[in-house]
């Protein structure tokens, strides 16, 4: 039997060969049969059934080998942001957002700590920034952030980025590559408070759970003794922290203004989470009710 993926890669021209021809796809196409009618009736196809049709991963000889599932396409999953000043709450947060909605938590923050501890060139150039309270080098961050983001479960799931974009530089380093959320968390906590959180937190080197000595003590005296405290948890670095986000945070929040929910995050844990839980209930509403008004124009026009 012909396999259609085949019929249509040989019934394709390379794309390099048609420079007048465009995809709408934000993903990266790399060959393939842009200007073969058969093609596009294939995209069409493929997009109505619910799949990705994946010519960055060409196929070889076979219709499975060019198509891929596409996981719960957009409705069911979610792509946010979230961000604010150091020791706002962000990875208490991302753990309530991550056990309710399933997204993939990535935070720069955990990938630099991790490179950190692995003792990695990056992770020794990263140290000398983070000691400081700075960003660490985009040549470093970029890639790192980029290269989790497009792994498969966090296109199949949902992501929710934390501590990234900081600067300008990395907004666009994303916006470049297509890559876009559709909420924007901004995590709103006076500095007082920034600072008590800040010397009170113990992390848990076992769990990974985060834990704070006054509003989220450990529950038993065995955790409490193996609990550690992060290099740059010190009053003294916190300000540095501070300073560097004040200088950054207006050009990132000017990239997703139209897209930024401000979230009081004074409150008590649980509060800030029902608010976040809404707004992110919100988009999903949102995204049902668009893909059931373009659901009613397809089978009107078909
Ligand atoms: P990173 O690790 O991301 O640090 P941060 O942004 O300073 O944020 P934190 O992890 O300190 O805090 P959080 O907001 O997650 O708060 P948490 O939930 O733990 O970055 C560290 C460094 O890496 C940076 O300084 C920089 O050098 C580098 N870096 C990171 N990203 C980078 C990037 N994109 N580009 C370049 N460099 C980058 O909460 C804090 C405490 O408060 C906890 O004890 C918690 O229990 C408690 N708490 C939380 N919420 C509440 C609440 N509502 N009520 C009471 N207590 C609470």
């Amino acid at each position: 039997m012909t396999c259609l993926g085949c019929l249509s890669f040989a019934a394709a021209k390379p794309a390099a060969a048609n420079p007048s021809s465009t995809s709408s796809s934000s993903k990266p196409v790399v060959g393939g049969p842009r200007s073969s009618s058969l093609s596009v009736a294939l995209f069409s196809l493929s997009s109505s059934l619910g799949l990705t049709l994946r010519l960055d991963r060409a196929p070889k000889c076979c219709f499975s080998f060019g198509f891929r599932r596409r996981a719960s396409p957009n409705l069911e999953t979610l792509k946010i942001m979230i961000s604010s000043a150091p020791a706002s709450g962000k990875g208490t947060q991302c753990k309530l957002i991550k056990d309710k909605y399933g997204l993939v938590h990535i935070a720069a923050g955990d990938l630099l700590q991790a490179e950190v501890a692995a003792g990695t060139e990056n992770g020794k150039q990263a140290k000398y920034y983070m000691e400081k309270g700075m960003l660490v080098l985009d040549e470093i961050v970029v890639n790192m952030v980029k290269e989790r983001l497009l792994q498969l479960d966090a296109e199949e799931n949902g992501w929710l980025l934390d501590g990234y974009p900081r600067s300008l530089s990395q907004a666009v380093a994303l916006e470049n590559l297509g890559i876009h959320p559709e909420l924007f968390i901004l995590l709103d906590v006076d500095e007082d408070i920034l600072v008590e959180r800040v010397v009170g937190r113990r992390l848990d080197p076992v769990t990974g759970k985060i834990y704070h000595l006054k509003y989220s003590p450990p529950e038993i005296e065995e955790i409490a003794a193996r609990l550690t405290q992060r290099f740059d948890d010190t009053e003294e670095k916190v300000k540095l922290r501070l300073q560097t986000h004040h200088q950054n945070v207006e050009a990132v929040l000017g990239v997703y203004e139209n897209i930024t929910v401000k979230i009081n995050g004074n409150a008590p844990k649980g509060e800030v989470f029902s608010e976040i839980d809404v707004a992110l209930s919100e988009v999903l509403d949102k995204k049902s009710k668009e893909s059931s008004s373009s659901m009613t124009f397809f089978s009107s026009v078909s």
